[in-house]
């Protein structure tokens, strides 16, 4: 897919305006507080319907504006996002779209930021985050049953929580039921793309000269399973903790390197290979399932590698890339070869454009 042009109002920082892109690399460059990221979120938003930066959307109207709106255009399709305090109205191919989950994905679109080092560093909700993206990514009927799932988890947790006043443990037997229903669905996506996911990050680690980098799904219930077995089995405890502990959302990925946790001796640009390497794993995954290669993002993350790793990034971006950074990189020979443009930034406004 390529993004051929978007416009915007009164998104962040971002000067109203409509930008054409080029059909391989679009660098976007300029000083810290510019707005690269928010054009970047711009991009994301009109696809998504979500932030990957927040979660209070509230946030990404302008705060001199009443309401933002984006509308996007690709080879083949458009669609566009328009949010004000009260309303958030979706459209695709200009109809009203009701259900986030018929939107999500009518684009493909991978970020790689310089954040992502804590997916490998990070706390397991880190992890679980960039999976619930990945596999929301391959199927939007993982997002409806994930959005379901959370509800019944917080219905079910206030049971736990109060069932010493009101005493009525017959509802959590009708919790269970959901839980296992929804978590079920949920396990078997996972399942259904792990092992692509570790394919694909054992050889794009390779090519940043990682050998034998694995994963290891950790799952809270045996076999990837909520059954009622497991949940008798933790009533008690579930009801000390007020929590609900076994399901998808107690599970963690764990990194090897040749059968080695990762976290006790990686380096840190080690880490960084291995987080991009998911990302890289993610859109080869997504552009596999749509046979239709995914927009790439990148937030300042050639920032910290070094030249070696930096090199070999550029090499692995295919399809149209969108690149923020400081710094206008150096590889002119790739320019020359390549469909380019460069939007420079400057509070909020894009300046200058020059294709190439
Ligand atoms: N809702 C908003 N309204 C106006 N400005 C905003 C809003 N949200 C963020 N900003 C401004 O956007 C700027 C940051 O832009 P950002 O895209 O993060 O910059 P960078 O180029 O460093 O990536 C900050 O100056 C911030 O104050
Ligand atoms: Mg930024």
């Amino acid at each position: 897919m390529v993004l051929k042009e978007i416009d915007y109002q009164g998104f962040r920082n971002l000067v109203d305006s409509r930008l054409e892109f080029a059909e391989e690399f679009n660098f976007i460059i300029g000083e810290n507080g510019a707005g690269k990221t928010n054009l970047l979120e711009a991009i994301f938003y009109v696809g998504f319907a979500s932030s990957f930066r927040v979660r209070e959307e509230r946030n990404l109207i302008n705060v001199n504006k009443q309401y933002l709106r984006i509308n996007a255009r690709t080879n083949r399709k458009n669609a566009s996002v328009y949010l004000d305090s009260d309303n958030k109205k979706l459209t695709l191919q200009g109809n009203d779209v009701q259900r986030i989950s018929d939107f999500v994905g009518w684009i493909g679109m991978t970020v790689l930021s310089i954040e992502d080092i804590w997916i490998v560093r990070g706390s397991p909700s880190r992890r679980r985050s960039f999976l619930d993206w990945t596999m929301t990514k391959m199927s939007p009927s993982y997002l409806a049953d994930l959005m379901e799932y959370r509800k019944i988890l917080r219905q079910r947790n206030k049971v736990l929580q109060s069932a010493d006043e009101i005493g009525d443990l017959g509802l959590l037997d009708i919790f269970d039921q959901q839980l296992m229903q929804y978590g079920n669905r949920i396990y078997e996506e996972r399942e259904k793309n792990i092992p692509a996911l570790k394919r694909y990050v054992a050889s794009m680690s390779a090519h940043f000269g990682l050998d034998n980098v694995d994963i290891d799904y950790e799952s809270s219930c045996p076999g990837m399973r909520i059954v009622q077995d497991i949940l008798t089995e933790v009533r008690q405890k579930e009801l000390m903790f007020g929590q609900t502990i076994v399901g998808p959302h107690r599970d963690d990925l764990v990194f090897f390197m040749h059968g080695r946790p990762l976290k006790y001796f990686a380096s840190e640009g080690e880490e960084r290979a291995v987080a991009i390497s998911l990302k890289l794993a993610e859109a080869e995954m997504l552009s596999t399932k749509a046979g239709d290669r995914p927009l790439l993002l990148l937030d300042e993350v050639a920032a910290e590698l070094d030249n070696k790793r930096r090199e070999i990034l550029l090499g692995l971006l295919k399809g149209q890339v969108f690149y923020a950074s400081t710094h206008a990189p150096q590889f002119t020979e790739m320019k020359q070869q390549r469909r380019c443009k460069t939007f420079e930034m400057k509070r909020g406004e894009v300046e200058v454009s020059t294709t190439n």
